[in-house]
């Protein structure tokens, strides 16, 4: 095959470089197109443009496929913790023992955060959205950490950066959770591994030795595995184009946190839940909702359907879903809404509209089920998938920044008024 395509225009001819992945995936370098053509190329959502090479996370959209680092997502599913699949995705190799237990000491002594962080949580009303209190907090971390601001100087001050940035997460959302419902805060126990501090950060009292249910930890260790990272998605395309005007880590990932908020993104999780509750409050007609979606009048969407990449299935859903019926067998858990869910998957299977369009279950369509069984209120399900998330933000921030990737300012095409007039106020 070829090295290169041909763009034949205005009677010229230029060759376009052909890159190739390590998986055989090929891609136009258009990088010298506007300088040779003055042509530059246009794909709202950039559907077909990729906007970086990057050896973290592999996608194969048509056979299900999803590794990390090469790691198949099912093996590591099974197998892995969430803070040693993070030091994967981060570092780029899975750790040994001795770099695993400093890894885990460095952020289980990171995890404490400055007591004046109670000021900033206290001037959020109680209805405050837990995902824009945690995308401020992340960002006022750099209030705390001046050398934070451009890490890239030290290798020493990104390691730091990175640890307290995975150690203090969790601590800032069960914190925003407890502020929101007016419970006091509590701080996390050094002596729990990081799913066990979190819950009990999270469901427990002071007044009470809590000790989590081993089921509800290791679902949880599944569930932030299968959100590590998932390539240039919305919220990590966001941190990288953030981050590429050399801003601090703290600051890309605010940022990524905000557009993992967006219903069609990470806030589907939350959206599937009062979807289906929505559902059966009318009677649980799964049927009626069906044809809403495909009804192009009525702007309703089945949540948790439908995918950029995967046209078959989101290989997470398949363990989600496994994990669900596991989960909610294990606490003896009947939720109505399951079965909702499960009828509607059934049924969107079979249905044209779904199959012609490929839209399959994706990973937010059982993970509220689990959040559910495990406890998590819905408006905190965004912010679970932020903390599976962030070590994928962390390691794609670190990958564009050691790649001294060039900084993100896209083109565009001008389609507003030619050049015109002043026009005096006394004339319009
Ligand atoms: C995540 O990118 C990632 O990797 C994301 C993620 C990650 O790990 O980071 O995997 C996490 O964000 C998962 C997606 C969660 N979002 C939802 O569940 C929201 C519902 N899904 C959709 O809004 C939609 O499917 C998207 C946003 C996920 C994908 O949208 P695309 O690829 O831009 O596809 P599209 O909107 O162009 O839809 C193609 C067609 C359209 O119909 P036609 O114009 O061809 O007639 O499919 C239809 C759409 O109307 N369609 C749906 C639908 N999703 C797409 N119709 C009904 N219900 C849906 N859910």
């Amino acid at each position: 095959m070829s090295d290169f395509a041909e763009l034949h225009f205005g009677g010229e001819v230029y060759k376009l470089p052909v890159v190739e992945g390590t998986e055989n995936e090929k891609a136009l370098d258009i990088s010298k197109l506007r300088g040779q053509s003055g042509l530059i190329t246009i794909d709202p959502g950039y559907k077909n443009t990729g906007s970086t090479e990057s050896a973290i996370t592999f996608l194969d959209g048509e056979k299900g496929i999803l590794r990390y680092r090469g790691y198949p997502i099912e093996q590591l599913a099974e197998k892995s913790s969430f803070l040693e699949v993070a030091y994967l995705i981060i570092y780029g190799e899975l750790p040994n023992t001795e770099e695993l237990k400093k890894w885990e000491r460095e952020i289980t002594y990171h995890t404490l955060i400055h007591e004046d962080f109670k000021v900033l949580l206290e001037g959020f009303p109680s209805n405050a959205h837990p995902m824009g209190v945690l995308s401020s907090c992340v960002t006022a971390l750099t209030a705390f950490y001046p050398d934070s601001l451009d890490p890239v100087r030290s290798k020493n001050e990104v390691r730091i950066s990175i640890v307290r940035l995975m150690a203090k997460l969790p601590t800032l959302a069960s914190w925003a959770y407890k502020n929101e419902i007016g419970q006091p805060l509590l701080y996390p126990k050094n002596d729990m591994d990081y799913c066990s501090s979190f819950l009990r950060m999270m469901f427990a009292t002071p007044a009470e030795d809590f000790k989590p249910d081993p089921v509800v930890v290791a679902a949880l260790n599944t569930l932030l595995i299968l959100h590590a990272d998932h390539e240039q998605n919305c919220s990590t395309s966001t941190v990288r184009i953030v981050g590429s005007s050399h801003a601090s880590l703290y600051a890309s990932v605010s940022a990524g946190i905000n557009a993992l908020w967006g219903p069609l993104h990470g806030g589907a999780n939350q959206a599937v839940i009062e979807m289906l509750e929505a559902i059966k409050a009318d009677g649980g007609d799964a049927d009626k909702y069906l044809a809403k979606a495909k009804d192009k009048d009525d702007p309703f969407r089945l949540m948790g359907f439908g995918h950029r990449v995967y046209k078959n299935f989101d290989p997470r859903a398949r363990i989600i879903k496994k994990a669900a019926d596991d989960v909610l067998g294990k606490l003896g858990v009947n939720d109505p809404i399951l079965d909702i869910a499960k009828k509607l998957e059934e049924a969107a299977l079979s249905d044209p509209y779904f199959v012609e369009r490929k839209l399959y279950p994706n990973v937010d369509f059982y993970s509220g089920i689990i959040y559910r069984a495990l406890g998590i209120p819905t408006n905190m399900f965004t912010v679970m998938f932020a903390l599976g998330r962030l070590p994928g933000w962390i390691g794609q921030w670190k990958e564009m920044r050691e790649n001294n990737e060039p900084i993100g300012r896209p083109r565009q095409v001008y389609t507003g008024y030619n050049e015109r007039n002043y026009t005096d106020l006394s004339k319009r």
